[in-house]
């Protein structure tokens, strides 16, 4: 579904991403992890097109996506959640989600209905304002913004960053619930345990490189990702 190979990336005279490359196959959950800096949400703005690659290409469902602009990539099937959630907080939580839906208007009246049955407690808070919200539902409505472009491909850049555990563990299960009923997931995430838990496969980035890539279960094994990613 998508393919990155070989992507440098700069800020300035920063050299954010060295040589990335790294595959999302169709039906996975393929999770991102890292130290803080590492260049994590970087890779997920270059797919996205927020940020522009200086070498090696992208892409996605066999097309060439390195040079197309974000708003054209929502509607080839490719949402991505930004770090830190960035909801519209002076907008309902109605207001915000009819927003997500701009690619797909036909899909307007369902894709509240499908948000609102995921999300109940969106269903009850639907004409309160965005900005009021709990950080959970916050980032539920995030989610819910982003599945309005009934993405193929969802990009989720730390979606349990600041929540209770309880709410924690209700992210993943909405992550997993996604995934199950036909949902890619590319999953950016510091809490390393839970993330490789579910994740098919998994890749660490390390000062902008992959170091380390497998599957879920062999990198939660690893000695050296226990030592720096698990806690011992
Ligand atoms: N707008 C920017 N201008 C300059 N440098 C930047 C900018 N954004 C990120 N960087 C630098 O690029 C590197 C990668 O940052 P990035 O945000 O991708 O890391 P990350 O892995 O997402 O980290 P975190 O876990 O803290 O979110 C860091 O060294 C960061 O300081
Ligand atoms: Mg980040």
């Amino acid at each position: 579904m998508l393919k990155v190979e070989g992507i440098n990336v700069y800020y300035g005279n920063i050299h954010a991403l060295k040589d990335v490359s790294l595959e999302v196959n169709s039906d996975e959950i393929v999770a991102l992890i890292g130290a803080n800096g590492a260049g994590k949400s970087t890779t997920l703005k270059t797919i996205s097109g927020l940020m522009r690659s200086k070498t090696g290409s992208i892409t996605l469902m066999g097309e060439d996506i390195s040079r197309t602009d974000a708003h054209k990539l929502v509607s080839k099937g490719l949402a991505h959640v930004p770090e830190g959630r960035r909801i519209f907080l002076q907008m309902t939580v109605q207001e915000n989600l009819e927003m997500g839906a701009y690619t797909q208007p036909a899909y307007l009246k369902q894709g509240i209905k499908d948000v609102f049955e995921r999300f109940p407690r969106l269903k009850h808070r639907k004409n309160q304002i965005a900005g009021t919200l709990s950080g959970g539902e916050q980032q539920m409505l995030a989610i819910g913004r982003a599945l309005m472009s009934r993405p193929k491909l969802l990009m989720l850049d730390e979606p349990s960053m600041g929540l209770a555990p309880i709410l924690v563990q209700q992210i993943f299960d909405i992550i997993k619930e996604l995934h199950d009923t036909g949902t890619t997931i590319l999953l950016v995430e510091q809490n390393a345990e839970m993330a490789l838990r579910i994740a098919d496969r998994a890749y660490v980035l390390e000062s902008g490189r992959i170091t380390v890539s497998g599957t879920g279960r062999e990198l939660a094994q690893s000695d050296s990702i226990k030592k720096a990613y698990l806690g011992g």
